[in-house]
């Protein structure tokens, strides 16, 4: 029986899907078996940074209409052979009730060492049918206020549901953002008070590898790719080591190029 782990945050946009795909990946690698489920009724997008758009026929909603079997929903990754991926749906049908979704997840989790789900921003129908199947939770949080502050509401949530504590990802942390528009490393730590399993650097990287359907954590030749690595082993081996010290091969900042580089439809990354 697969741990059962949902990816959360509160916040839209901080990376649950970046930390998924990456994190499903890393495990994938190390021999687990490992099925990664977009939990966002409606607007999924999980497909997109592990390559897999094309290769979605069915999805969760068919299954529970009847439309197909179980095993016609799961799309198995060419490229790491213990790797699956499940989409819930195109639209937003069959998202209201937690029990039901409960009961897929838990089939699902019958054949798998670990099931992640990628929860959809925010408390609503999509958050509460993520977090109501999972046995543990892994918190994404960026370093702004914001973010943080819909953390810190998700993990008071998650505590009153989850026996196991909620675990933390820091995503998009870089030392050379504007200092006065996010926390630091160690009040982020001090504020939400739950272990920090990891921290992601803002990386182009890791949007190209999005763009490319690509998940940095294949290619150890990126420190984000590493970073993602070391965030399994942290999840395999139950432990919370966020910082790993590293020499990166090729590491550039979001944030050292100019805004219409960073991100967004101009962008020509
Ligand atoms: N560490 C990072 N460095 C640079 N870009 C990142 C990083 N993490 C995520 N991104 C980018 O930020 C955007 C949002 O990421 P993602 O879709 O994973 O967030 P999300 O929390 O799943 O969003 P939503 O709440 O809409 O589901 C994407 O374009 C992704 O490529
Ligand atoms: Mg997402």
């Amino acid at each position: 029986m697969a741990r059962v782990i949902c990816i959360t945050s509160g916040k839209g946009g901080v990376g649950k899907t970046t930390v998924t795909a990456n994190l499903g990946t890393a495990l994938a690698l190390s021999g687990s078996s490992v099925c990664l489920i977009d939990a966002d009724f409606g607007l999924r997008n999980l497909d997109i940074p592990l390559g897999l758009s094309n290769r979605v026929r069915y999805h969760i909603s068919d299954f529970l209409t009847g439309q197909c079997a179980l095993h016609q929903v799961i799309v198995k990754d060419k490229r790491i052979s213990t790797l699956s991926f499940i989409s819930c749906s195109n639209d937003a049908v069959h998202h209201d009730d937690p029990q039901v979704f409960g009961e897929v997840v838990q089939q699902i989790a019958q054949g798998y060492d670990y099931v992640l789900i990628d929860s959809p921003a925010g408390i609503e129908n999509g958050f509460w049918n993520a977090a109501l199947a999972a046995d543990e939770a892994i918190v994404v949080t960026t370093p702004h206020r914001t973010s943080l502050q819909d953390a810190d509401r998700v993990i008071g949530l998650l505590e009153d549901m989850i026996p196991a504590p909620p675990q933390l990802i820091i995503n998009m942390a870089d030392g050379q953002e504007a200092r006065s528009a996010t926390v630091k490393m160690q009040d982020i730590i001090d504020i939400l008070n739950i272990g920090v399993i990891g921290v992601i650097h803002a990386d182009v990287e890791i949007i190209r590898s999005v763009h490319k359907g690509i998940p940095i954590a294949l290619n150890p030749e990126f420190e984000s790719g590493l970073r993602f690595r070391h965030i399994a082993h942290n999840v395999a081996k139950n432990q919370q080591e966020p910082f790993i010290s590293l020499k990166p091969k090729r590491h550039i900042s979001v944030f050292s190029l100019p805004p219409r580089l960073r991100w967004g439809k101009n962008s020509s990354l």
